[in-house]
């Protein structure tokens, strides 16, 4: 999936094993903290990983976001299973660029066409739901 911005084309792909360098590079960057990129890898040796929703941005040949999944169970009477989003990074140096919101509205895209029920996500309102959404 090709994004163009303005003279800059983001590239917005699956990851592979290749990128978990970068990806556990640009997730301690991003939250300041080893903790996020050691929740990645949790992920991708769970059951609850889905690699056709674990993202990453690239630029110039270079990935600068990734975003990633993973299945969670709402426990109650009934157990349903939903589509958690966490965590989400984009490079320091490359923030504020719209890469975030690619990263996001693409996977959003693919959770759709997977039929994917619902997504659950905490994080900054003036991110994921800022005044200007439609
Ligand atoms: C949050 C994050 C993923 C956003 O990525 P990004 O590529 O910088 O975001 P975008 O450029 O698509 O931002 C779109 C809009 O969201 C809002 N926004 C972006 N980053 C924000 C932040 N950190 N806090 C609050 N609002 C933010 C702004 O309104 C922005 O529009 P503007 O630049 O025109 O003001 C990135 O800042 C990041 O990696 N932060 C550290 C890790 C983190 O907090 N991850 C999210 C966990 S819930």
């Amino acid at each position: 999936m090709h994004i163009q911005q303005d003279q800059d084309s983001i590239i917005i792909r699956c990851e592979n094993s290749l990128d978990y360098l970068d990806i556990s590079e640009i997730n301690t960057l991003a939250f300041s903290s080893p903790n996020e990129a050691k929740l990645v890898e949790l992920i991708r040796k769970s059951d609850r990983y889905l690699s056709e929703l674990s993202l990453v941005a690239e630029r110039d040949g270079k990935v600068v976001g990734h975003i990633l999944y993973s299945y969670i169970d709402l426990v109650g009477q009934e157990t349903f299973t939903v589509l958690g989003l966490a965590p989400l990074a984009v490079h320091p140096q490359f923030q504020r660029q719209g890469i975030g919101t690619a990263l996001v509205k693409s996977s959003l895209e693919i959770a759709n066409d997977q039929q994917e029920a619902l997504v659950i996500v905490l994080g900054d309102p003036q991110f994921y739901n800022p005044p200007s959404a439609p």
